[in-house]
């Protein structure tokens, strides 16, 4: 699907509150995640070969969620699980995992992180117009499914690169990228100034 006709997706759009960190910040928060060069051209790789794989990886993400009724809350109001909530959702996630192999790490990118994050908590069920759904994703919940984001992407680069050498490269470049989003969307749920 073109990336301007995924409902409620706003990456690039100037009219987004700008983030309230910069880009100087996000160069010294890659250096602490030891992220390099080889780690975009790796993430660039990346892209290309999970490209034709996002429906599957969303099945495999979803199917997660949806298993653990502690996650698939936060898409539910009480009648249950919304469909239309978890299919707009689904939508913009799978042009996320495109974005983060392609990010340029621009101020419109951190524009972006700081509006996903804000997704995940003040802002919650807002783009969606979702209603009776919980009003914040809490932390420890994000912070924990780095892990699964990142070990359920590997059988996916797989497919597409048989030397494990490079297939580590673009494992361990996913894990940083999607770290530094995590971190990034830390920000409005940290009291003012401990970010
Ligand atoms: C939205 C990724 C953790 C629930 C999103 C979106 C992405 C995303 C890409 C769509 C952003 C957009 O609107 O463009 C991630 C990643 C996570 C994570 C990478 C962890 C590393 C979680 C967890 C939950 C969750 C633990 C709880 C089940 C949601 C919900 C939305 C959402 C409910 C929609 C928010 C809204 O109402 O706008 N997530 N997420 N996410 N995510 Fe997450």
């Amino acid at each position: 699907m073109a990336r301007d006709q995924i409902p409620g997706y706003r990456y690039g759009d100037p009219a987004l509150p700008r983030a309230p960190y910069s880009v100087q910040d996000l160069e010294l928060l890659k250096q602490a995640l030891l992220f390099s060069e080889e780690d975009a051209q790796a993430l660039r790789r990346a892209g290309q070969i999970l490209e034709p794989y996002v429906e599957e990886i969303l099945d495999v993400w979803y199917g997660f969620v949806g298993s653990h009724p502690f996650l698939l809350r936060y898409f539910a109001n009480e009648q249950g699980p919304v469909p239309a909530y978890l299919e707009r959702v689904r939508k913009r996630f799978g042009q996320w995992i495109l974005d983060t192999c392609r990010a340029e790490y621009d101020q419109a990118w951190l524009d972006y992180q700081y509006e996903i994050a804000r997704r995940h908590f003040d802002r919650k069920n807002q783009t969606d117009e979702v209603s009776g759904a919980p009003p914040i994703v809490h932390f420890r919940y994000v912070n924990a499914l780095v892990y699964p984001i990142y070990a359920t992407i590997r059988p996916f680069l797989e497919r597409g690169e048989s030397e494990p050498r490079k297939v580590d490269a673009m494992h361990q470049a996913w894990l940083k990228a999607v770290l530094l989003q995590s971190t990034l969307w830390s920000y409005p749920y940290l009291k003012e100034s401990a970010f």
